[in-house]
């Protein structure tokens, strides 16, 4: 059976491209065959695994417009066991297409069932709790929820808390926190642990035991259109993210 999970945050640059890059990387490598979702018009999923935008003939953009089967826009990628359902600013719009139709909502889990064949589905969501994002809850059973270690981390997660109420009472009953990813920890500061303690007091029993920590390398890799175990696999963030995706793994067997 596949296990579809959703990395969501509405808040911007709290590490959910590098967490759905990375962990679905390492899930390949743990021998899982993995598609990876960018659902993001900013396609930042896409071009951190090398992809041109440019050269694009297909995209998710078509696959949410009703126009292609996802089928035909997946591509493998340089990585044994991980393809990619790729995206670029043209998604955008569809947004705005989709508002007037029809099943707006489960155009992405309609999509996704041509693509049982994964053991594992991994989305890469906007930072907004747009159509596109709901999209992305309504086809998943779990979201995974990183939360960038800073002062205001906390603030806004109500509102995705709800919204994932609301999901699970209309159209998705089984969605379920897969965990909570503490991202770009700097373990030397008392913030960093202040926070952290604050999140585990704030989602008892789902913070991962692994945090990401903020990592040169895991910021370079992209450029290169590399996950950071491609990059540099024995760098801390290689490392963190290797922890955590076992981690994860664990949680969907369990
Ligand atoms: N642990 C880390 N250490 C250092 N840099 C990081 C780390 N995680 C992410 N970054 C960098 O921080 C920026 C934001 O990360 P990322 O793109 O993963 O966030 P995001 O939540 O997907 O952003 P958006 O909301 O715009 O989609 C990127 O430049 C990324 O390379
Ligand atoms: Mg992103």
């Amino acid at each position: 059976m596949t296990t579809v999970i959703a990395v969501t945050n509405q808040k911007g640059g709290v590490g959910k491209t590098t967490s759905a890059v990375n962990i679905a990387y390492y899930m390949a490598k743990a021998g899982k065959t993995v598609l990876l979702v960018d659902l993001d018009p900013q396609g930042n999923a896409t071009s951190g695994l090398g992809v041109d935008k440019q050269e694009l003939q297909s995209t998710m953009s078509d696959v949410m417009m009703g126009t292609k089967i996802i089928r035909h826009v997946i591509i493998p990628t340089e990585h044994k066991n991980l393809h990619l359902a790729p995206s670029t600013p043209l998604l955008a719009n569809t947004e705005v297409e989709l508002a007037g139709v029809q099943q707006k909502f489960t155009r992405l889990k309609s999509a996704l069932e041509s693509a049982a064949d994964y053991d594992i589905i991994i989305i890469d969501s906007p930072p907004s709790l747009s159509l596109l994002t709901v999209n992305g809850l309504i086809a998943a059973k779990y979201v995974l929820l990183p939360v960038q270690a800073e002062f205001y981390a906390l603030e806004g997660l109500g509102q995705l808390l709800e919204t994932m109420k609301l999901v699970r009472k209309n159209m998705n009953p089984t969605l379920d926190l897969i965990g909570v990813l503490p991202t770009m920890m700097d373990g030397r500061t008392t913030l960093s642990n202040q926070v952290y303690e604050e999140i585990k007091k704030h989602f008892p029993g789902k913070v991962f035991d692994h945090t990401i920590p903020r990592n040169i390398r895991l910021a370079e890799a992209p450029s290169h259109g590399l996950p950071v175990g491609a990059y540099d696999r024995w760098s801390k963030g290689a490392r963190a993210y290797k922890a955590v995706t076992k981690e994860v793994l664990d949680r969907v067997s369990q």
